[in-house]
């Protein structure tokens, strides 16, 4: 059985008085990837916000590697080795593509990801290294996110919305490359909107449904009905 780099305990999040969040309890092992589905506000963002360490007011237990991350800065949770790709990329958009991913590197881990393995990854980068971020195709502005993730060096890698809004063969290119960007002995946590697409890359996947978990289970094992039900609640 492999190790569980990841994992919350009836994880309950809040915005204020508002609870985003009930009784989430998931689980990652190491080297799996496991995808997050669920509708428009079912709670994704919240839950990947949640253990990278940027929601305010939790409730109950986070771990990482067998300890406790709750009520960690994110900067010290990226430290650990957890980093994100965030939904919309947020990346800053004045500063050069380069200087965007350096500041991923300035969480100093060891591992594979500098500049120039970067580059190696995503050419297109590299010929627009020195341009600034909101000047790039909305694929480009996705391939600095994921390169500034990966410029941690993260033994967890959590993508947030991994090809919304991205053209079809934007999509095919990042999926193609995900075996290079999550290598071996690596985790990760995908949210897709695209249910046979979070099917396929991931090994397990979790429903959300007004920030509940209404099904879990082996992608591949899940039926399309059972998807439907936990999805829209019909
Ligand atoms: N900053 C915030 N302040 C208050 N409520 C919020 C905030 N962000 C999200 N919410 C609420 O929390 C709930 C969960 O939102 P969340 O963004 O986690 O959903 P999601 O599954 O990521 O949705 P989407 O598919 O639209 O990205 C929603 O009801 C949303 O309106
Ligand atoms: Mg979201």
């Amino acid at each position: 059985m492999p190790n569980k780099v990841l994992e919350t305990k009836n994880l309950n999040a809040y915005y204020g008085d508002f609870q985003a969040l009930f009784e989430v309890s998931i689980d990652l092992f190491e080297g799996e990837i496991i995808a997050i589905i669920g509708a428009n506000g079912a709670g994704k963002s919240t839950f990947m916000r949640s253990v990278t360490g940027l929601i305010d007011r939790i409730d109950n237990e986070i771990n990482y590697k067998g300890l406790s991350i709750k009520g960690l800065r994110a900067d010290e949770i990226a430290k650990k080795g957890l980093a994100m790709v965030p939904e919309g990329r947020k990346l800053f958009p004045s500063l050069s593509v380069e200087e965007n991913l350096l500041i991923g590197g300035q969480i100093k881990r060891l591992g594979p990801w500098k500049l120039n393995t970067v580059y190696e990854l995503f050419p297109d980068l590299y010929d627009k290294r020195n341009i600034p971020s909101n000047l790039l195709s909305g694929g480009q502005q996705q391939m600095a996110a994921i390169g500034r993730a990966l410029m941690s060096n993260p033994d967890v890698i959590l993508f947030d919305e991994i090809s919304l809004g991205l053209a079809p063969i934007i999509i095919k290119s990042i999926y193609q490359n995900l075996p290079k960007v999550i290598q071996k002995g690596m985790s990760a946590i995908i949210v897709e909107q695209d249910i046979s697409k979070a099917l396929e890359i991931s090994d397990r996947v979790y429903c959300l449904q007004e920030g509940r978990i209404a099904l879990f289970g082996e992608s591949k094992q899940l039926t399309r009905q059972e998807i439907s039900k936990a999805y829209f609640g019909i």
